[in-house]
């Protein structure tokens, strides 16, 4: 049975305004939803808030590039997160953005009473300054050779070649990879939240807040030392102005998690709602954020040392989970598994993977891996031939030859009492995020309702003179089973909960309706509720990730050579049609690729264009391992004149997008594009 009611509030982490929702944030967003739409079911006050996380440099600089205002940016970026998020169901209360009036009062209030209690140190440091766009580089925006090894265009802080780490002005030929330009050093004065005021307290906290794995990695940061943390950055700087500090702007990070208070008030505000009840010091109400583990130092150590430094609750948990990973990777978009949600949606439900995820995760920080196979097949044998099956087994009797009446009692109260006693069990999965546990369970009673009813036969009862009652009672106790399952799995699959509503003709899926079974109870004709996940699908879901990729590195590409050209010489002139249409593009399939001695960037592709071959040189060593590109389809110039280089000929050019490094992708045709074909 449930607890009393609770007060509860939930986030989900905010996603940065200048990038797609994809799989990743599905997973956390999911693995919420679940949680939230529990709570409800069991009756519990809970509230669910998101925002977009609007603010940084790499939001003002993506607008600047696109043309446009960083506020028109996140107003898109916000459309395009929610079209997404409700497309999954992700049931949000209320979601905001961090750049609203409330965000900017909170944010401030924080501040000034850090401030006040002194917890704010100011201090000048010297930092990389783009004399060009005057602004103050991060270390991400300089680049140059590395001063150890000298590898080319390293980042400003580790070289990703030798593994060094330094300061970025000891980059040799250092620029600034915003103009190119040579940076200066200048001073500027910061502002810096003083972790280590809180460290007796945050050691406290940490014990009984965050799960053990975090505790453990927590725990190598209090040993290392909690150090000051820097709030402040200069102008030009797309945020919060740091109220008497004019010119100075709070860090995005400083006011990322008071979004959520800022959701919440925003909310509260339209429904009436006691913001203090929940923000208070002593606030009887639960607070739980849910986070990947990369950002848990800032959830675990800088936010609860804000609230406590202001004088407000703190979360009663921190849940963190691992990272999807594809087929056993890290999703890359070099290998095209950096799936967004809108593709995954253009080919399929999204309760397959509201689904695949809750069989995986668990309370636990480990990665969860979105396999294609695994996904279809598990998909289907669980929710189709398992769960949907028993409602398709059993609904058509009733239907037709019973008027939709359920049987006045059931035929296995044992059955149906084993069902219903799993009920406390997988409300504790649900509520301590085993969701692998709870879907365990479920599927168990999917099986016993299934053996059910193939030992019933009510097909072959149907058949047989006098034995009308039989084949109503075993078809009612297998619907009775049905909506016991499918009550357990609403909060993962909200949509095909709603429709087995309809079909079962029920109020609700309160937690506790299955306590009384539907006897002498009227049902709907049942519709199917779900197509099996179909291999195509999942192909295409594939194919469209790598052709999308390959569109944005072009776009990229195009972007950041037009950017250094304006800069350095006048755009090359445009040319005459004519003049295109000498060029022969050709689809190729590569038939061998290898390393080539001495050369650090060109692989030997030999292609076949439907009956001739060709060798050529590409430039793509940095981003394919030669084996992975054989069998490929790709597009080439046939009629280039062969080249003569240093290591042979090259007899023609396959064409290839991305900014460099890993992130080049040859250009794969669709797969009726057949060697030779013309690209027209
Ligand atoms: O890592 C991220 O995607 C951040 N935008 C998350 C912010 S969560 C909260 F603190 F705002
Ligand atoms: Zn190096």
């Amino acid at each position: 049975m449930s607890n009393n009611n609770r007060k509860i509030l939930v986030t989900s982490a905010l996603p940065y305004a200048n990038g797609a929702i994809h799989l990743g944030h599905m997973l956390e967003h999911i693995q919420t939803d679940i949680w939230v739409r529990f709570q409800k079911q069991r009756g519990h006050t809970c509230t669910y808030v998101c925002a977009d996380d609007a603010h940084g440099t790499p939001i003002m600089l993506k607008a600047d590039q696109l043309g446009i205002t960083p506020q028109a940016l996140i107003d898109q970026s916000s459309a395009e997160h929610q079209r997404d998020f409700k497309a999954f169901m992700i049931g949000f209360d209320n979601y905001y953005t961090t750049h609203s009036d409330e965000n900017r009062d909170f944010s401030a209030m924080i501040y000034t009473k850090l401030r006040d209690a002194g917890h704010i140190a100011e201090k000048i440091i010297t930092q990389a300054y783009d004399p060009e766009k005057e602004m103050f580089l991060s270390d991400r925006f300089v680049k140059g050779d590395c001063p150890k090894c000298a590898a080319k265009d390293q980042y400003g802080d580790n070289c990703e070649s030798c593994g060094a780490t330094y300061n970025p002005m000891e980059l040799k030929n250092a620029y600034s990879a915003i103009s190119g330009a040579k940076p200066i050093e200048k001073d500027s004065k910061h502002y810096f939240f003083k972790l280590g005021n809180f460290e007796n307290f945050l050691r406290d906290w940490v014990e009984n807040h965050v799960q053990t794995e975090m505790k453990n990695k927590l725990n190598e940061w209090f040993e290392a030392g909690l150090q000051n943390w820097d709030i402040s950055r200069d102008a030009p700087y797309w945020g919060f102005e740091i109220p008497d500090a004019p010119g100075k702007y709070f860090y995005v990070w400083l006011d990322a998690p008071v979004g959520y208070m800022a959701s919440f008030k925003n909310w509260c505000d339209r429904h009436a709602v006691d913001f203090d009840e929940y923000w208070n010091k002593d606030s009887k109400t639960e607070l739980y954020h849910f986070i990947g583990k990369d950002i848990a130092y800032f959830h675990s150590l800088f936010w609860p040392a804000m609230l406590e430094g202001a004088g407000l609750r703190k979360p009663n948990g921190v849940f963190c989970h691992g990272f999807v990973t594809v087929d056993g990777k890290k999703m890359s978009k070099t290998r095209g598994t950096f799936i967004m949600a809108e593709t995954y949606l253009n080919h399929l439900q999204p309760e397959y993977l509201r689904y695949y995820f809750a069989a995986k995760l668990s309370s636990g920080i480990d990665d969860i891996d979105f396999n294609f196979e695994d996904f279809r097949l598990r998909v289907n044998a669980d929710l189709v031939n398992k769960v949907i099956n028993i409602a398709s087994r059993c609904a058509g009797f009733i239907h037709k030859k019973f008027a939709g009446q359920l049987s006045a009692s059931l035929s296995e109260p044992a059955l149906y009492q084993e069902a219903i006693d799993k009920s406390d069990l997988i409300a504790h999965y649900y509520e301590n995020r085993e969701y692998n546990k709870a879907m365990r369970e479920i599927m168990a009673i999917a099986d016993a309702a299934n053996q059910y009813i193939d030992s019933a036969e009510p097909w072959v009862l149907a058949k047989k003179e006098g034995c009308e009652q039989a084949v109503q009672d075993c078809c009612s106790m297998g619907i009775n089973l049905f909506r016991v399952i499918c009550s357990y799995l609403a909060p993962v699959l909200p949509k095909i909960a709603e429709d087995v509503q309809a079909f079962l003709n029920l109020d609700d899926f309160a937690w506790d309706s299955i306590q009384s079974p539907l006897l002498s109870h009227k049902i709907n004709k049942f519709k199917p509720l779900m197509q099996r996940v179909d291999e195509e699908k999942v192909s295409a879901i594939i194919a469209e990730t790598k052709l999308k990729l390959a569109e944005q590195a072009a776009l990229t590409s195009q972007a950041e050579t037009q950017k250094t050209e304006l800069q350095l010489e006048p755009i090359a002139d445009t040319i005459e049609f004519a003049d295109f249409a000498k060029i022969d593009l050709r689809v190729v399939q590569i038939i061998n690729a290898e390393h080539v001695k001495g050369a650090n960037k060109l692989l030997q592709l030999t292609l076949d264009l439907g009956g001739e071959s060709r060798k050529v040189f590409a430039g793509i060593k940095s981003a394919y391992q030669p084996e992975d590109l054989i069998g490929k389809h790709t597009v080439m110039v046939a009629n280039l004149a062969t080249r003569t280089m240093k290591f042979g000929d090259s007899e023609g050019m396959v064409l290839a997008a991305g900014p460099g490094g890993e992130e080049i992708w040859i250009l794969e045709p669709h797969s009726g594009a057949k060697p030779g074909m013309r690209v027209k």
